[in-house]
Parts: structure tokens; sequence; C-alpha cells
């Protein structure tokens, strides 16, 4: 764990350069605009440890599959979202001496990540080996107007000498990835060009073939005046750029200005990219920087109008809540169905930038309530796009008839995860993908998404289940063998709780979308149905029939859910008994200790018991939380933010705080000792889930919101917006009252601990409340 972050409410702050830090930072300074994004890398040069990373959304390279012994079924490849040109660069050299902080004095050193107005600002005073001092102040931003571009700011000033600074403003398109399988570059060159002041250079992915153009212009300005330079021009292979010489005096800034923008065959014809390029870099130029700054602040105060989170009484607490949110619209803004969320976002390389599980049980949650509704719905479409590929690989592993394995890991619908344990057996993640087309219909009411393309998942799936479960003439039940739960810490077992949960599940679920469908629609179920060739007596009776005989793991004695067969016969050691100096157990035990302990690396029985919380009473949550959260080392980010909904469901205060705080500062306080490969973007949706889902106990039932809230003791409110059909809500929770506006003209339905009220267009309601009521219900 670290604490170097100092505390803010509204910005990230890093006072002091700690090269052994730097990594780290790299990652909790990054910036995205959903279409783009980069680490915090600095723009001059940087001889120190480093990851440079710039990376474009959606494309992507197969990286051919490593593995040390081949099993029939795994995929070709890992489909990696590629580090890609980086533009950032800008080499400064103090008469004839390479600025850079590994080699120099660094004093005054301060990075600012403004979460309120989206943009990054590092400063610093240098003093270089032959001890010249130059101050720097150097401002970045992503726009979110304008999603192809990125500008830069880079002010330097000189302390105790005048002379001749050399910048070199460049592009860079000789990247590779820290993680190539076989130390490959990704990236060819198509063309490139250079003129007086900007440069463009267009690189084309091998095998996949996306092409980016990266151009950029820089202006200078001396004195508040624009100086127009004679730059040399920078053209070798993969490298464009410029270089010139500027005369400086000592106290006296110069500023350079970089605007760039990536431009993608994603989007435009190929032969139109360059053009484009220096059209959107000529029309960015024109704008200036302070006007593109000014847009991206409106652009912020928007998105923070709809997302933000206000906590009184813990800066802590507030600025993680935020990082986390601003983490997240800078990573996915759901305009784009062919975009996903990778759990580091772009903020590193590790899971290559591709799609898991986490963007259906985690993400879906948040953009229901903090976005239009559309913004979910791209999410699902995103699966119903790839059906064809799930189904494709279920083939592969002898499913038949339409049965639909959606991968574990995949950016275009093909597996990509090459482990077996998980490829094979990690089945549960088909549940969430279920589960998210419930989640949205619940919270928007809007039926349409099922009957237009839900019901042919929800069919693929259930008809997955349906051959994945075998009859146990021992048991007479259906079980499921041979899989891996959300708990990778034990592979390969029987009848893992909360997969044969959601497998029963999926199951009931298509039986209902089914009759629903069918009843508001024949004549187009109809034709999905001869479409599909579904048979719907005998699969609906099958599947009906594994409703009703599934087996579940349980121990009745100690009234609890057991994970899988067989999880008794572990030693049953808790993690309080841990010693520090054991954790993480991934990094300090062999895997074939951690296989064998009882440990659990993320809510497993707990996910389950989230997902379906109305189906079990608070005494058996309240069994099963305190048997399992003893035995969790929360070791994968997306475990304590469940453990603090059910915490703060039970009403136990500190746990949930604890939970909470571990959820939304693991990368801040790098809890997990990983942040340096990047953030951990989708578990951040789960720490607003325990915000709201948590501390505000907010659910929905029969197409009304309820709020159960709890407050955690050091806060004095908490407050939030929520999108809820059309209407626009700010939540606000003191320990005395509750209290709902309705910042729209749509009436909604609420219901506060247990009252239910209507609460019209632009009304308020404030509910005074016993603190007993509020903290324990
Ligand atoms: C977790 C998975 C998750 C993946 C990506 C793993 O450590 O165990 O549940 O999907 O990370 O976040």
């Amino acid at each position: 764990m670290k604490d170097y972050i100092i505390k803010d409410e509204w910005n990230i702050i890093e006072e002091g350069f700690d090269p052994a830090l730097n990594k780290i930072s790299e990652s909790l300074f990054s910036l995205g605009n959903g279409r783009m994004g980069q680490r915090g890398n600095f723009e001059e040069t940087y001889s120190g440890e480093t990851l440079q990373g710039n990376y474009i959304a959606g494309v992507y390279y197969p990286d051919k599959t490593r593995v040390g012994w081949w099993k029939n079924g795994y995929p070709e490849y890992f489909a990696k979202v590629l580090n890609a040109a980086n533009w950032i660069g800008i080499d400064v050299q103090v008469d004839g001496e390479t600025l850079d902080l590994h080699t120099s004095t660094v004093k005054n050193f301060k990075r600012v990540l403004n979460m309120k107005e989206g943009f990054l600002q590092r400063s610093f005073v240098a003093t270089l080996v032959s001890g010249k001092q130059i101050a720097v102040e150097a401002t970045r931003f992503c726009s979110i107007s304008n999603d192809e571009v990125g500008l830069i700011k880079y002010a330097v000033t000189p302390i105790n000498f005048s002379g001749t600074i050399t910048f070199k403003p460049f592009i860079d398109g000789d990247i590779a990835n820290q993680d190539s399988n076989y130390d490959e570059k990704f990236w060819d060159e198509v063309s490139r060009e250079v003129l007086a002041d900007s440069a463009y250079i267009t690189l084309r992915t091998k095998k996949t073939a996306f092409e980016v153009c990266t151009g950029s212009k820089f202006a200078l300005v001396q004195n508040g005046k624009l100086i127009n330079v004679q730059a040399q021009q920078i053209n070798k292979e993969k490298f464009v750029g410029h270089s010139f010489d500027i005369a400086v005096i000592a106290n006296e800034e110069t500023i350079l200005y970089k605007y760039a923008a990536n431009v993608s065959s994603q989007n435009y014809a190929k032969d139109k990219l360059v053009a484009l390029c220096k059209e959107v870099v000529e029309e960015v130029f024109a704008q200036g920087f302070d006007k593109m700054l000014a847009q991206q602040k409106e652009a912020w105060a928007h998105k923070w109008s709809e997302s933000d989170i206000v906590i009184e009484g813990d800066v802590a607490a507030q600025q993680a809540i935020r990082f986390n949110i601003f983490q997240l619209n800078q990573t996915y803004t759901g305009e784009d169905a062919r975009l996903n969320i990778g759990p580091k976002g772009f903020t590193g390389e590790k899971y290559g930038g591709s799609t898991y599980w986490d963007t259906e049980a985690y993400c879906v949650p948040f953009y229901l309530s903090t976005a239009d509704a559309q913004v979910a719905r791209n999410l699902l479409f995103y699966r119903y796009q790839q059906l064809g590929k799930a189904i494709e690989n279920a083939e592969k592993l002898g499913f038949i008839n339409g049965a639909a394995l959606f991968p574990m890991v995949t950016i275009n619908g093909e597996e990509c995860h090459n482990e077996w344990e998980i490829t094979f057996e990690e089945i549960h993640r088909n549940g969430a993908i279920a589960y998210a087309i419930y989640n949205y219909t619940r919270y928007t009411g809007d039926a349409t998404y099922v009957k237009e393309y839900g019901l042919e998942v929800l069919i693929g799936i259930a008809r997955f289940w349906a051959q994945r479960v075998n009859w146990s003439a021992d048991k007479l039940q259906y079980v499921i063998l041979g899989v891996t739960g959300p708990n990778e810490y034990e592979n390969n077992i029987n009848n893992n709780w909360y997969t044969n949960y959601i497998a029963s599940w999926c199951l009931q679920y298509a039986l209902e979308s089914i009759d629903a469908v069918k009843s508001g629609d024949p004549d187009s179920f109809d034709k999905l149905a001869k479409r599909l060739q579904f048979n719907e007596s005998t699969e609906k009776e099958k599947w009906s029939h594994i409703v009703d005989h599934m087996y579940y793991p349980e121990d009745k004695h100690l009234g609890i859910y057991l994970q899988q067969d067989g999880y008794m016969d572990k030693e049953q050691v808790l993690v309080r008994d841990l010693p520090a100096s054991q954790r993480p157990i991934n990094q300090k035990w062999s895997w074939d200790r951690i296989l064998r302990s009882c440990f659990i690396k993320q809510a497993d029985v707990l996910q389950g018991i989230y997902f379906f919380e109305d189906k079990f009473d608070q005494e058996a949550i309240r069994r099963n939380f305190d048997f399992y959260e003893a035995r969790t080392v929360h070791e994968s980010s997306l475990s304590p933010c469940v453990h603090a909904i059910l915490a703060a469901k039970l009403g136990y205060e500190e746990k949930a705080y604890e939970m909470y705080l571990r959820t939304s500062r693991l990368d801040l306080d790098d809890y997990n000792n990983d942040t340096e490969d990047g953030l951990h973007i989708t578990s951040m949706a789960g720490t607003w889930m325990s915000v709201v889902q948590g501390f505000a106990g907010m659910r929905v039932h029969d197409g009304q919101l309820h709020f159960n809230p709890f407050i955690p003791g050091k806060w004095k409110s908490f407050s939030f917006n929520i999108n809820f059909r059309g209407a626009l809500l700010s939540v606000e929770i003191k320990k005395e009252y509750v209290r709902i506006i309705n910042r729209s003209g749509v009436d909604v339905s609420i219901v506060i601990l247990k009252n239910g009220y209507v609460l019209k267009g632009n009304d308020i309601v404030e509910i005074h409340v016993r603190e007993e009521e509020v903290v324990r219900h």
C-alpha cells in the first residue's frame, strides 16, 4: 500500500518526484476521452523507468497465442488494443543538454490531475548536470468535445541563465507493446509527411490492417507573442517532427503548443485519412488551446452534472469516488456500440484492452444511472453483434443447436483467453451477459431491447446451459462439473454454487422472456423461433426440468451455500490470521498452495447473493457474508465493492466503509501493488455501486426506485444524481434526512425506507428520519 497522493476533493496531486513511483503515477495521471487515451507519461525525454502508453479505442492486433502446452480449443491469438503512435513527445535541450528528469536534480515537482475540468498539469524546476536551472509547466488534455484531438501547452522558463533552447516536437510511430508475445512490432508505416510546422504519419496494424493517421502542429509563443520559427524538419522511418532553436532569457517564459489528432480507418475511408487528419489538426489549431480548454471544462461540467457523487466530511472518500467516476467517463462514452470497456481502459497494456464479464456485471449499472439509457443499450448491443461468434465458440467446444458461449476475453467476439481453466471453465460469464439484459430492462422499463435483440441472446445462452449441465443419477439432480467460478483461486471444481445458480436463473429468465415476447408480439416471436429453429415445447420443457432439479451445494449445519462441492474439506483458516507478510498471496505463494487453501480471491457465493438478493432473507445473507468475508482476500479488484454493498445492507458500518475505501482507493493507494500496470477501470464502476447501492441502498423493484440509506459515521452527507426513466433525480442523504429533488418534468415513483411517494416533475421530497432508522433497516 502507498500513501503519497495528496488528498483533495477535485484533484489528484503528487508533490515531489520519486522515480520509484513513476510508473504508478503514470497510471494514476492517465487521460482519455472514450476514443483515445494515454498514460501520464512525460512530454520530454525520460530515461528512467517508464511505461509509455497511447491507445486508440478499438484498434487492436491479434497477437499469436503463446502457451507452454497447447490444448485443443485454445484461441489462435490474444487481441490487444495496441500501444499506438506517441504524439505527446517534445524533446527539450538546454544549450545542447537534454532535459531529462532522470539525470537532473528535480525540485518543486507537482503533478495535478484536475478532474473537475479534465486536464493534467505538471510543473517542476530541473537543475541539469551543467547547473542550468529550468522551470517547466506542462498542461495536457484529451478533448471530449472533439474526441480525435489532444492538446499540450508546454511552458519553459530559464531560471539562472539566458541561452538557447532546442525544442523538438515529434510523433514517434516506432512503438512496441511491452507485452508482445514474440517481441514483434505491430505497426507498419503507410506514409509520412512533414510540412513547415506540422507533421503527419500514417501507420497500419499488421494483420488487422487498421490505419491511423496521427498528426500534430506546433506554435511558439514568447512574451505573449506568436513567434515564427524556421524549423528543421525531421522525417525518418516511423518518426516525424521538427527541431528549432530559440533564444531564451532568464525568467522569461516560452510556450510551445502542440495540437495533435488521431484519425482512424475505423471511422473513415483509408484514402481520406491524411486529408482528414490535416483538417482536424488545422481546425483545433485555429480554435487555439485556451478555447479548446474552455470547451473541455464545459464538457466536463456537463458530465459531472450527471454523474458526480458529493461526500461531505471525508476528503479521502470524496477524492476517491471522483477519481473512479472521472476515469470511467474518460474510458467509455457509449457513443459507439463497437467499443467496450477494457479492465484497464487506456491506462496500461494488461488485459489487452479487451472485454470481460466485468462490463456486464459491474459497468452496466454505472452507465444505466449516470447516462442516457442508450449508453447501456450500446453495451448490450455489443454482445448481440457478437452472438454469431459466441455460437461458433461453443461449437468449437462441441456444443450444438445454436448454443452460445460468450468469450471470457474478446474484442471482436472471438475468444482470446488461453488458460484452459478459464477459457473452457469460467463459463459463469455467460450468466452475467444475460443478467445485464435483465438489469437494463428492470432499470429502464424498456422491454423493446429484449424483443428486438435480447431474446435471441438469451436463447443462445439457455441452449448452452441446457447442454452444459448433466443429470446425476446419484443425486437425481442436475450438476455442472469442471468449472471455475468467479473465485479463480479454485479451478476445475464441481458445482460452483454461483455458476449453478446463475445457469438455472438464465434458463428461467429465458423462459419468462419468451412468454413475455410471445404474448406481446406473437408474430415477431414466431419469426425468431423459426429463424433459430427453436423447438418450443421440447426446449422449454428441458429448461424447466433443469430449473426445477438443479443441485446447489449447501452446508445445512452452518446455514450457508457452499462455494463448491468439497469446500469444507479444506483447512478452514481465516484471513485475519494470515500474516501481512504473506499477502497478497498471489505474489507470495505458489499456485499449488493457493489452489489448496480455502482463501477466496473475489466475491463468488456473495456475487450471486448480490445479484439475486431478493431470493434470500436477511439472516441467510448475514450467515453467508460472515462466513465468506472472513475467507476472502479480495485480490481481484472486483471483489470489495460487492462486499461493501452487502455489508451496508447488513448494517455492518465499519466493514462497509473499509470495503468502500478499499475499492475506491484501490489504485490511488496501490492496495494490490499493481497500479503501475494500469488502473482497474471496470472495478471503478463497482466503487460507484458501493455508494449508490451500498450506502444509499438504491434498488429498482417493480419499476420503482427504492432507497434504504446508511451513512458512514465519518460522513456528514452524501449526494448524487441519477437518471431514471427519463427523470434526473438529485439524491441527498444526511443523518437526519433524505431529500430527493426531481430536476426533470417526469413524475417518478420512489420508495424511501419502505414508504412510497410519487415525486412529481420538478418537485422535492424530504423525509426526516430517526437516526436509527437510517442507519439500520
Ligand atoms: C478477475 C476476473 C476479471 C478479470 C479482469 C481477474 O483478476 O478474477 O473476474 O474478469 O480480472 O478484470
